[in-house]
């Protein structure tokens, strides 16, 4: 599926970045939902994380973009919602690979982590990727497993 609607969210630490991302992808051509913190006052990365899940898993957006200082605490708190599966990197192959062979719907990133450039190369790679599916469906089909039943019945066998 090719993304073109996507909700972006972050904290205090990733505003100006946020926006950069926000500006690039807008000029090509992307719809960009922000629902992180516009301010540098203190604000808790779970509620970003939250937010753009919620968009990702109801349809509303295609897929989310997360930055936070490191894009751990924001990935953590998305990777919480059920249907997410949330990708924190800090370079394109991962990223791309992601998509690829985890069918991320959640792309994350660290504002004091990586520069901006980076981060761009990151979120080209991401969106530019297509899950191939396959032999790939039988591990992403396992992860929804352990988040439906809290149980894995290959891990028992
Ligand atoms: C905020 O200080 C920092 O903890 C947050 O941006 C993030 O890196 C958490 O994972």
């Amino acid at each position: 599926m090719a993304f073109k609607k996507l909700a972006i969210g972050n904290d205090h630490t990733a505003v100006e970045m946020k926006n950069e991302i926000m500006a690039y992808l807008e000029e090509k051509g992307y719809e960009v939902v922000n629902v992180g913190t516009d301010s540098p006052e203190r604000f808790n990365y779970p509620v970003s994380g939250y937010k753009v899940a919620k968009m990702v898993v109801s349809g509303e957006v295609d897929g989310g973009i997360l930055i936070c200082g490191t894009g751990v605490g924001i990935s953590l708190a998305a990777n919480k919602v059920k249907g997410i599966r949330a990708v924190v990197c800090s370079e394109p192959y991962s990223a791309r690979l992601s998509r690829m062979h985890n069918n991320t719907n959640i792309v994350a990133f660290g504002a004091r982590v990586i520069g901006v450039e980076t981060a761009k190369d990151i979120v080209d790679a991401w969106l530019g990727a297509e899950y191939e599916g396959g032999r790939h469906q039988v591990r992403v089909d396992m992860l929804a497993e352990i988040e439906e039943t809290q149980a894995l019945k290959a891990a028992e066998e």
